[in-house]
């Protein structure tokens, strides 16, 4: 089948409707995604939100590792994800085995880890963060806590600058965060003097020594909304740039490009993963009731609790 937009817009909206289903897009999908979501939000607000509405079914858009945690945090609602193979490769950068054979060396550290995780890795977690949040959770913990934290190793190195903490960093990253161009953005920057940057600190330090506000997207989002300031650069997945534009229509937003490397499939700043949900997608999802986020009691039993504190401690 293949629909006009509109089309697909109505039938989605008309579905949601008779098998009271919400919508939930992360800020990094396409503009059609985000114009058809019930909530838009950050990861930390789209799981907040998760637990507060009433709906028999839950549709991520977003990638994976959203859908496990609002399943986590919902197991009675039927949660949803357009396409299956939307990853992150953050997430993949940590693998559950791999976190226990580490944990295992270092017994009396807590383990600290960012939502970009797996189910499985949250079960072996004390307490997960957001972008959105971290600073606030670590700056909780006990002084004297030993912390491993995970697997942003640029969102770590930025928790530990701003909390002085010294946390035992995984080296992970993701793909489309660590890879803006500092040569681009110092051009960008001598090109529009006075203009702030806005970065996400999964973005490489050399990139957040050149910003003037680190945050989550929904952080970024709010600053441009607030700031009297006409123009910014940005530094984070460039599906932003909808949500900010919409919201300040009268405001320039200039993004930040990445280097140019070989190999990798995509050379713009858009996370491949998210661009995978489509209004088709979407669509067949909701027809179908499938693909739908199963995660084992077990595991869900051990994660929750990590998710839990986090909600707390918010
Ligand atoms: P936020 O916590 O800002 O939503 O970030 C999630 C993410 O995947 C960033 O790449
Ligand atoms: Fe994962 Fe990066 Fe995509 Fe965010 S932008 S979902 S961290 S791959």
């Amino acid at each position: 089948m293949d629909l006009e937009k509109k089309e697909y817009i109505d039938k989605i909206k008309s579905l949601a409707r008779e098998k009271n289903a919400v919508i939930f897009a992360h800020y990094y999908t396409r503009p059609e995604i985000q114009e058809i979501a019930d909530f838009i939000g950050d990861s930390l607000a789209l799981a907040q939100q998760a637990t507060r509405v009433q709906a028999d079914i839950l549709v991520m858009c977003g990638v994976h590792f959203m859908g496990e945690t609002m399943k986590i945090l919902c197991p009675d609602k039927k949660v949803l994800i357009p396409d299956t193979a939307a990853g992150c490769s953050l997430a993949d950068s940590c693998k559950a085995e791999d976190l226990a054979a580490f944990k295992a060396q270092h017994p009396d550290h807590k383990v600290v880890s960012y939502v970009n995780t797996t189910a499985e890795v949250k079960a072996l977690t004390d307490v997960v963060v957001t972008s959105s949040n971290a600073k606030k959770i670590v700056d909780q913990l006990p002084k004297d806590a030993k912390i491993i934290f995970g697997p942003d190793h640029n969102l770590g190195s930025y928790i530990n600058s701003v909390t002085g903490r010294d946390m035992l960093l995984w080296n992970g990253a993701c793909h489309v965060h660590s890879r803006f161009s500092l040569e681009a953005l110092l051009q960008l920057k001598k090109e529009n003097p006075g203009v702030e940057v806005l970065a996400h600190p999964e973005c490489k330090g050399p990139i957040l020594a050149q910003s003037d506000v680190i945050g989550s997207t929904k952080a970024l989002l709010e600053h441009t909304i607030n700031s009297p300031a006409k123009r910014f650069i940005i530094a984070t997945e460039s599906g932003i740039l909808f949500e900010m534009q919409r919201a300040c229509p009268d405001k320039e937003f200039i993004p930040v490009p990445p280097e140019v490397t070989e190999g990798i499939g995509c050379s713009c700043n858009e996370c491949e993963y998210m661009r995978m949900n489509t209004l088709e997608k979407v669509y067949n999802c909701l027809l179908h009731e499938s693909p739908e986020i199963q995660v084992p009691k077990e595991t869900a039993e051990k994660a929750i609790s990590s998710i839990q504190r986090m909600l707390e401690m918010s």
